[in-house]
């Protein structure tokens, strides 16, 4: 399906598969639970989903004849630590614009985890009093007018690369990668869980598993707080993809399908749900899950198999799209004198 669209590599290649055995004998072992590491897949500054999304939007910044690249995020955004990192990566210049999407921060909020990296990775990064939002960010469209009024070269990446027109791509290739590794194990998954948020991630795989009819086994969980938001955006980056890649699949509404029980309290702040479903992935599986996006995903899926919405003997794979280095911006939720 991807064919037609240079690919600039930023990722070590297939991300692994791994069974959650303590996980799964804790729920009960009536399903089977398997996570799929993309948090492990890249050297560049710890990972993560956007790295895949921006193997595909990279090829056009450098053919653009960019010499920086523009985005915006929460500040403690994983999407922007990785454009600093892919930045540094291809020599050019870096400016995010990090946006206070989160309420009743701690007090390193702005200095410790993703922000420090970008720090580090050498991007100018400038701290903006403007509220959560997925879609267009006026605070973006003036960092861009800035750069050009300095003389450089702006390349522009929205949030979470979603709004990008081929922010969908990479987890269209997603799709195809497990459909290899399923014949590989042998079996198929019955169900695959996945955080959402801007959108590009579940819209590419909704594409992607479109082909074999299993779109509708995507069981987005919503972290935003805002699902109705975040669920019109899936669809219309789906749709936008489907168009790009075949134009022969149909996308519908009903192709989206996104739980909207855990975000609570608010995008970027964690229930004490969430803090034990991270603090239980974390105990009995060794795996780090963040408050804002996995450990929100892992509660859904958790919530899910006690509550029955997957039958006996399903296997669940559970995405893991990265976030981890936010942790450290989190100290108090955690904290135990
Ligand atoms: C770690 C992590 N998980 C999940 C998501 C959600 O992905 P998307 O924004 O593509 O919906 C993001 C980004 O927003 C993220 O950084």
């Amino acid at each position: 399906m991807l064919k037609n669209f240079p690919r600039y590599p930023l990722t070590f290649g297939p991300t692994p598969i791994e069974k959650l055995d303590r996980l799964t004998e804790h729920l009960g072992d009536r399903v089977e639970i398997y996570v799929k590491r993309e948090d492990c897949n890249s050297g560049l500054s710890f990972g993560g989903n956007k790295l895949r999304k921006l193997e595909y939007i990279i090829p056009d910044a450098i053919a653009s004849g960019a010499d920086t690249l523009v985005s915006v995020g929460g500040v403690q955004s994983n999407h922007t630590r990785m454009v600093a990192a892919v930045a540094a990566k291809i020599g050019m210049k870096c400016l995010l614009i990090q946006e206070s999407w989160v309420p009743g921060v701690d007090a390193n909020y702005d200095r410790v985890g993703n922000i420090l990296i970008s720090r580090l990775m050498g991007a100018e990064v400038r701290l903006v009093d403007a509220g959560f939002d997925m879609g267009a960010s006026e605070s973006l469209e003036r960092a861009v007018e800035d750069v050009k009024q300095q003389g450089g070269r702006p390349y522009k990446i929205p949030a979470g690369a979603s709004e990008h027109r081929f922010g969908g791509l990479g987890y269209v290739g997603f799709a195809s990668e497990l459909r290899d590794q399923e014949r590989q194990l042998g079996f198929v998954f019955d169900f695959i869980v996945v955080c959402t948020v801007t959108g590009s991630t579940q819209a590419g795989m909704v594409v992607g598993l479109s082909k074999d009819g299993r779109q509708r086994n995507v069981i987005g969980i919503d972290a935003s707080g805002i699902p109705e938001k975040a669920r019109a955006e899936v669809l219309k980056i789906a749709k936008r993809t489907q168009r790009l890649v075949d134009p022969s699949i149909s996308i519908q509404a009903g192709d989206v399908v996104l739980f909207d029980d855990y975000a609570y309290p608010h995008y970027g702040v964690p229930s004490a749900d969430t803090v034990r479903a991270i603090r239980l992935c974390a105990q009995l599986e060794g795996i780090v899950t963040d408050p804002v996006y996995e450990g929100k995903s892992m509660q859904g899926l958790i919530d899910l198999v006690q509550t029955g919405y997957f039958p006996d003997r399903s296997k669940v794979l559970f995405v893991h799209l990265g976030g981890g280095p936010a942790i450290n911006s989190y100290s108090n939720a955690f904290y135990t004198p």
